[in-house]
Order: structure tokens, then sequence, then C-alpha cells
């Protein structure tokens, strides 16, 4: 997809979660919707860096080259991390790593370029040829992670919320919230600071 089609079915996603929004009905929101919640929180905390965790086609980390000095993005599945890697080349500030999210955590927060950051955990299989790792749904350790960086973490987007307490082996949404709440500066879902999406 080039960066025109990326954009131009971006604006057809977020139309119609606009109009779903309206409606009231339920929302699984679309990429280009999802890239404005992060980038939002990443103007309120004056976040100039975004970890995704979960790269897939690379489409996220692309939208938010323009919005952050740094992007560093992760996928455990070889083929698509490197095909991600190679639509992602372009893009002088974007570091694609190859591996497990929890393992390379750490690496991702000690790179020069990752200050006050923005955290996607986008990281789980979702069917296809996406990678399933350890745990299915590895957030309480990434959040583990996280909390030992939160003076600089000026926000977290947890992604595909729905399948939580939901999906065989992710946690459940009382444990993902009360690790957030426990880890984040300011708590989840009352400042804002920390959004939850599905
Ligand atoms: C929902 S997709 C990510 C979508 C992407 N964030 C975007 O916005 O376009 C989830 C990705 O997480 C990857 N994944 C699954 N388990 C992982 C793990 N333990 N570490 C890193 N990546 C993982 C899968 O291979 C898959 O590509």
């Amino acid at each position: 997809m080039n960066a025109r089609q990326m954009w131009a079915t971006g604006l057809a996603g977020y139309l119609l979660d606009l109009s779903r929004f309206a409606k009231g009905g339920p929302l699984n929101l679309h990429s280009l919707t999802k890239y404005r919640v992060i980038n939002a929180l990443a103007r309120r905390g004056g976040g100039t860096c975004l970890i995704e965790i979960g790269t897939f086609l690379g489409i996220t980390a692309a939208r938010c080259t323009r919005a952050f000095d740094t992007v560093l993005t992760v996928d455990l599945d070889a083929q698509l991390a490197a095909l991600a890697a190679k639509g992602l080349a372009k893009f002088r500030n974007v570091t694609a790593y190859q591996g497990d999210a929890v393992t390379l955590l750490p690496q991702m927060l000690a790179h020069p370029g990752a200050g006050k950051a923005v955290v996607f955990l986008d990281a789980h299989y979702c069917g296809g040829n996406t990678a399933r790792g350890e745990l299915p749904e590895p957030a309480l350790d990434e959040l583990d992670i996280l909390a030992r960086h939160r003076d600089r973490i000026v926000g977290i987007v947890i992604d595909d919320f729905r399948c939580v307490g939901v999906e065989e082996g992710f946690p459940t949404n009382a444990q993902l919230l009360a690790a957030a709440e426990a880890h984040s500066p300011i708590p989840p879902l009352r400042s804002g600071h920390c959004a939850i999406r599905s």
C-alpha cells in the first residue's frame, strides 16, 4: 500500500468510526483513529517517541513517523518484521526490531531516542501469519517493565481491549486495569493520560 492509499483507507475508517461513535454503537477503532489517539496523548504529555509493541505491516509505525521524533516498533514474526522493516526503511526515524516484545522492551526503552514515550501495546496473535508468543497477550509483563520507566512514559494505549478476558490466555479486565493503575503515574481512565481503547 502506498502512502496515498494508506491515508485514503485510513480516512474511510476514521469516518466510519465517527459515524459509529455518533450512533453509540460498539467501536473497534480503525487505524487512523488509533493514530489520532496516540498523537493526542503525545501532544498532551510532550511525548517525542512512539514505542509500538506489535508492528504487523508497519502501518501505525509509518503514520507516526510524522508526529514523533523517534518510532520504535517490534514484531515477533520474522517474516512480518522483515517485510515491515523494508517498508519502513525510507523513514530515518524508525527502528524496527524483531523478537519477543517482553525480551526486547528494555532494549527499546534504552534506545537513545526513547525519551518521553507513548507506548502502544498491540502484540498478540491476530490470525493469519501473525505470531503467537509464549504468552498470547503479554501486556501484564510489558506494564511491569514500563513501571520502571514511569517518569518518562506519557501515555499507554492498549489495543484490542475487547479480547481481554475473552480470548484464551489473555489477562482479565480486572488484572489489566489493576496493573495499569498500579504502574501508571496517573491512574488510567480517570486522568485521560493513559487511554484504553478497543
Ligand atoms: C494487531 S497486530 C499489530 C498491528 C499494528 N500495531 C498496527 O497498528 O498496524 C499484532 C502483532 O503482534 C505480533 N506479536 C504477537 N506476539 C508478539 C510478541 N510476544 N512480541 C512481539 N510481537 C508479537 C504479531 O505477529 C502481530 O503482527
